[in-house]
């Protein structure tokens, strides 16, 4: 039995990779803080493995710890990052600092599995050019201080030799549990359709079980390619995806044009509101970036090549995702 283990279990994808890993028959282990939520964590073969990223020493012993009773892990699947923030510099603290102490503790102890997969994203390549859709040769601009951090982490993986890892880049993932993309979907099913500025953007998305069948296809396959786009093969304008959810939902709407500066004082007074509760919200002025920039679509060729096919193109992923949403009641039916 492989060993297998998945950091960040307790967020949204990795709960899911820690679903496939077991159905593939791997001795899995979750990669939490003690602080984690182990709300979707509680399969009995699971073995919750509590790591402390932040303090090197802590970590050796954790994985020696761990080492000693189980074997090292054959294949590691460092999907914990920080995705929100409203300190910049945390970025940079959790997705770089703590996967190159991750990297170092493992080159350390002499336990460098077969391959490491490091969870990166569209967003450290930055946006395409025009409107042609961002391919792995793309020259790397990050517009967000997430995108940079998460570059700067590739880099840094760029640097240790004889390191077995592949860097997968999910555009934006949704899917049940998730919950960014479910307050677009809660305003569309309140017949409220907002978009930034007049510019048609072009987007791209992933069902969270697409990316587990990619991350997977990276465990399984020799190394290709040190970097892999993720998508679901397929881009979409703003419209065409607001038409698909409005659809699914059986909804009209009131489609709306947010003026830019209007948008960008909206983001700012939203920071406060966030500071003030101690909360980072879905609308910040980093996010922003992201909604403004016109282009996210993605050049799937290499996703192609590679023998990836999606188990859920986009209305499908969207039927499935939004029954999920309503049997549990995150959005009225
Ligand atoms: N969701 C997307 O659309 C998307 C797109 C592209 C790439 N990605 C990448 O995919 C990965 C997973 O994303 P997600 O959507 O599942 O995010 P998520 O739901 O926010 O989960 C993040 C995970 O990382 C852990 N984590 C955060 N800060 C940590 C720290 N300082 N020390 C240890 N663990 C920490 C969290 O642990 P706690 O539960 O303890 O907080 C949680 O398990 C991330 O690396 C993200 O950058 C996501």
């Amino acid at each position: 039995m492989k060993n297998i283990l998945i950091t960040g279990a307790s967020g949204f994808i990795g709960s899911f990779l820690v679903e496939e890993a077991l159905k593939r028959g791997y001795r899995t282990f979750a990669g939490i803080r003690s602080s984690s939520s182990k709300g979707y964590l509680n399969h009995p073969d699971l073995h919750l493995f509590e790591m402390d990223f932040s303090n090197k020493e802590k970590l050796q012993n954790q994985l020696r710890k761990n080492a000693e009773i189980f074997g090292p892990f054959d294949v590691v699947v460092h999907s914990a990052g920080l995705t929100k923030s409203r300190v910049l510099d945390e970025y940079y603290k959790v997705n770089l600092h703590n996967t190159e102490r991750l990297v170092d503790a493992l080159i350390e102890l002499e336990m460098v599995p077969a391959r490491f997969v490091f969870l990166s994203s569209l967003a450290s390549y930055g946006p395409g050019v025009g409107k042609t859709p961002v391919a792995e040769t793309n020259m790397q601009a990050p517009i967000t201080a997430y995108g940079k951090s998460k570059l700067a982490a590739e880099q840094m993986l760029a640097t240790k030799n004889q390191f077995p890892f592949v860097i997968v880049h999910p555009t934006t993932v949704y899917g049940p549990r998730e919950k960014d993309l479910l307050v677009l979907i809660q305003s569309l099913n309140q017949h409220l359709e907002l978009y930034i500025g007049n510019t048609a953007q072009q987007l791209s998305f992933i069902h969270v079980a697409d990316v587990c069948k990619a991350v997977f296809l990276s465990i399984d396959k020799p190394i290709v390619a040190r970097n892999i786009l993720l998508s679901d093969t397929a881009n979409y304008t703003a419209k065409e995806f607001n038409n698909m959810v409005k659809a699914v939902l059986g909804k009209k709407t009131l489609p709306i044009v947010v003026p830019v500066p209007i948008a960008k004082a909206a983001a700012q007074v939203s920071e406060w509101v966030g500071n003030l509760r101690g909360v980072t919200p879905v609308l910040n002025k980093e996010r922003l970036k992201e909604f403004q920039a016109p282009n996210w679509a993605v050049d799937a060729t290499v996703l192609k090549q590679w023998g990836f096919l999606p188990d859920f193109p986009l209305q499908k992923g969207l039927e499935h995702t939004i029954d999920w949403y309503k049997k549990n009641g995150w959005i009225k039916g």
